[in-house]
Parts: structure tokens; C-alpha cells; sequence
């Protein structure tokens, strides 16, 4: 039983497709429902998605209201979808108008799109295994992948006959589920054996540990986070990786009040944002991003931690967030910049430029789904002055 909607003889892995399926056009249904001003509960809409988009599954609809669904079935035939794109696409309608002043329409829905589609990658955990045997094992289970051009331990899987995290090599912790924009923020900080890195907002550990792998587990990291839970998952994690833990050191802190006696090497800030990149990986990103306020809220506590991280930094600093908007992105390192606190440097890895509305575009990266297959991310990398 999903979304109190009766799907009979379908499994464990469909269910959660369908309910993915079902979060990712959420928009898409209240709108449907809004137009006939129908009320409803979010077990009608699930009802209602499956009689749109369910395939061959029996669903129980009680008799009393067949002829509201035959009416919104209806409805959503003859809708105009192209007169309301981000209902096309399923998002909030402020989400495709800010995009639209950033990017243009065309630009906009372009991302908005791929943003509902995801592309999985899988980075060879080097600490374990070597990418060829690594790719003979995925071979051996049918897992059909790409070897990347730009980054030579990541995989794209293009076909996969059971869900990614079932696949042997990787309940082995051989390779990982990790996307390819991800990697590219430890690419830009360039990590070195010997090196003193602070990661600031660290769990569970996925950038922390390909620092190490990186460096074969040479960099001293000291990972810190605000979550026990998070940091619960991550110290298994590393554990499971093969990290080595005489050159980890793995730290309960809010890291906008933290006080360290030497300043690091180099600085990590993958900060805490929307997410709103991150959609393809978790459609419920869009549920949570009803309002555009939460952008302002992560906006200014990605200010407060870059200040510390700047402080804390002898050297260079990467600030990236998994996020499509400039407020969480070029805004910020515009701002560090024009106050003389930081000077940009552009980042030797691939990807387009930032928003070019913005005059430190040319010294920032993104990468987008539509473009570059990856979630959508802001990478940048500063120097403290
Ligand atoms: C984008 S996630 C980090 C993902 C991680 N770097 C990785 O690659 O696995 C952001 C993290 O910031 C943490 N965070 C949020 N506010 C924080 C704060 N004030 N101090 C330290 N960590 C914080 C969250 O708990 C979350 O784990």
C-alpha cells in the first residue's frame, strides 16, 4: 500500500519508483486539483496520479467518485500546459520565474526538465579497488556503464537491471553512488598529500573520503559538522571506505563559531543550501521549496560560514552548494569580493561559467544536468586577502 492507494502485485523497488514519480509531479496534481477547486487530501492525489500515470496497477476507486476523476482525467488532456510551463514540469511557479530572469524562458525550462531525470555515477573507491577490476565487476552483474572523459575514476551507469545500491560492488563499498559534480568540488580543491584541510560542513563523508582517496589517504582532514546523526553515518562510512583514520579527525562543531589554533591548508564548504540541484537525486526537494524564503535562510548562513572559512584558511578555499540559484552562489562571492575579503580565482575543472548577469561569472563554475549530465551545482574557489 503506497500513499494509501492499493497497487496490487507489484514489488518493493516499483512502489518506490511510482512514489518517487508520484513526489517529482506533485505541482503538476495540485494544480490539476486547484483549476476545479476540487479539496482534496494527499492520498486523492495519489489516487488521481495513478489514474493519469499509473500504468497497468489496479487501483481501488471508490464509486461515489469515478465522475470527479473522469473530470480531472479529462482536464488534464485538454490543459495548456504550455501557458503554465513550471506546471508542465511540476514545479513552484516563483521557482521557474526566478530561473526565467536568470537564464530566459527557453534556458529556464530547459533545466527544469532535466532536473526531473537522473544521471547516476559511480566514482571507483581507489582505496579498495583499481578502476579496471572495478569495472569487470559491474561488467560481471550486467551493469551497463561509461567511462567518463574528464574525471578518471567515475563511471556514468547507463543501464542498470536492479537499483544501484543491490549492485554487489557497491553494498562492498568498492564504488560508490556519487555524482560527478561532486567529485569536480574535491577536483577544484586540489587536493595534496601532507595537506591540512578543513572540511566545514562534512557529512556523511563523501567528499571527505575522495580527499582521501585522492591523496591515498595522505591529506590530514578534519572534518567537521553540526549533525550528530550525520556525523553517526559518516564515521561508518569512512570506516567502510578504507579512510584511514590516523589522518581523520572527525568533529562535532557549528562551524560558524569555531576557533582553531592553526589556520589550514586548504578549506572545504560544501554548504548547507536549497538543494535545489540536487532535485534529479530527491524529487522532494521541489515539496520543500514551496517558499523561496528558504533560500534566503541558507543564503545568509553559507555568509556566515565562508567568513569563518576564510579566517580559518591559509590558502585557498572551495565554496560550492548544490544549488541552481545565484543567491547561493555568485551573490555571495560577489559580495567577499567587492568587500576586499577574498579575491576568486577561476577553477581548473570543467563546466560552464556562472550567471552571466553577474560580473564574477567568468571565475566561477556551474555544472547542470541539461548541459553537463551532473546535478546542478556552483563551484568557486577563493583566496583570503
Ligand atoms: C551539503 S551537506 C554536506 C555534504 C558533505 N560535504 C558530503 O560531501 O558528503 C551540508 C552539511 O552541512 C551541515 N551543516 C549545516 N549547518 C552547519 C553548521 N552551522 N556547522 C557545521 N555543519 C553544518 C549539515 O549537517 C550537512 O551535513
Amino acid at each position: 500500500e503506497i500513499i494509501g492507494c492499493k497497487i496490487k502485485g507489484i514489488d518493493k523497488e516499483a512502489t518506490y519508483r511510482i512514489a518517487r514519480d508520484f513526489i517529482s509531479k506533485y505541482y503538476l496534481l495540485v494544480e490539476l486539483l486547484r483549476f476545479r477547486k476540487y479539496r482534496y487530501s494527499r492520498k486523492e492525489m495519489a489516487r488521481l496520479y495513478l489514474m493519469l500515470y499509473g500504468e497497468d496497477h489496479e487501483v481501488r476507486t471508490p464509486s461515489r467518485i469515478d465522475r470527479r476523476y473522469r473530470d480531472l482525467i479529462a482536464i488534464a488532456s485538454k490543459f495548456n500546459y504550455d501557458k503554465y510551463p513550471w506546471i508542465k514540469f511540476s514545479y513552484p511557479k516563483w521557482f521557474y520565474e526566478h530561473l526565467s530572469e536568470i537564464l530566459g524562458s527557453y534556458d529556464a525550462l530547459e533545466l527544469l526538465k532535466a532536473l526531473n531525470n537522473r544521471t547516476i555515477w559511480l566514482r571507483v573507491n581507489t582505496l579498495k579497488v583499481d578502476v579496471d577490476k572495478a569495472i569487470k565487476l559491474l561488467e560481471k552483474e550486467n551493469i551497463v556503464i561509461e567511462r567518463d572523459k574528464d574525471l578518471w575514476y567515475m563511471v556514468k551507469v547507463i543501464n542498470a537491471p536492479y537499483p544501484i545500491n543491490k549492485v554487489e560492488a557497491v553494498r562492498k563499498y568498492l564504488v560508490i553512488p556519487q555524482d560527478k559534480a561532486s567529485a569536480l568540488v574535491v577536483e577544484a580543491l586540489k587536493p595534496d598529500a601532507d595537506m591540512l584541510i578543513y572540511d566545514l560542513t562534512a557529512a556523511p563523508g563523501m567528499k571527505t573520503s575522495l580527499i582521501m582517496q585522492l591523496t591515498e589517504n595522505k591529506a590530514y582532514v578534519v572534518a567537521f559538522d553540526v549533525s550528530k546523526k550525520r556525523l553517526r553515518v559518516m564515521k561508518h562510512l569512512m570506516k567502510n571506505l578504507g579512510v584511514d583514520f590516523s589522518h581523520l579527525e572527525i568533529i562535532l562543531a557549528d562551524s560558524r563559531i569555531l576557533h582553531m589554533k592553526r589556520k589550514a591548508d586548504a578549506v572545504l564548504l560544501d554548504a548547507p543550501c536549497s538543494s535545489s540541484g540536487a532535485i534529479p537525486k530527491d524529487p522532494a526537494v521541489k515539496i520543500h521549496l514551496r517558499r523561496r524564503g528558504r533560500i534566503e535562510y541558507y543564503s545568509k548562513l553559507q555568509e556566515n560560514l565562508l567568513s569563518i572559512g576564510l579566517r580559518l584558511c591559509s590558502d585557498k578555499l572551495v565554496y560550492a552548494t548544490c544549488s541552481v540559484f545565484p543567491e547561493e552562489g555568485e551573490e555571495i562571492v560577489e559580495k567577499f569580493v567587492n568587500l576586499n575579503i577574498a579575491r576568486a580565482v577561476k577553477p581548473s575543472i570543467i563546466g560552464s561559467p556562472g550567471y552571466f548577469k553577474y560580473k564574477i561569472a567568468p571565475l566561477v563554475k556551474r555544472l547542470f544536468p541539461h548541459i553537463h549530465m551532473t546535478e546542478g551545482f556552483f563551484i568557486s574557489q577563493l583566496y583570503p586577502i
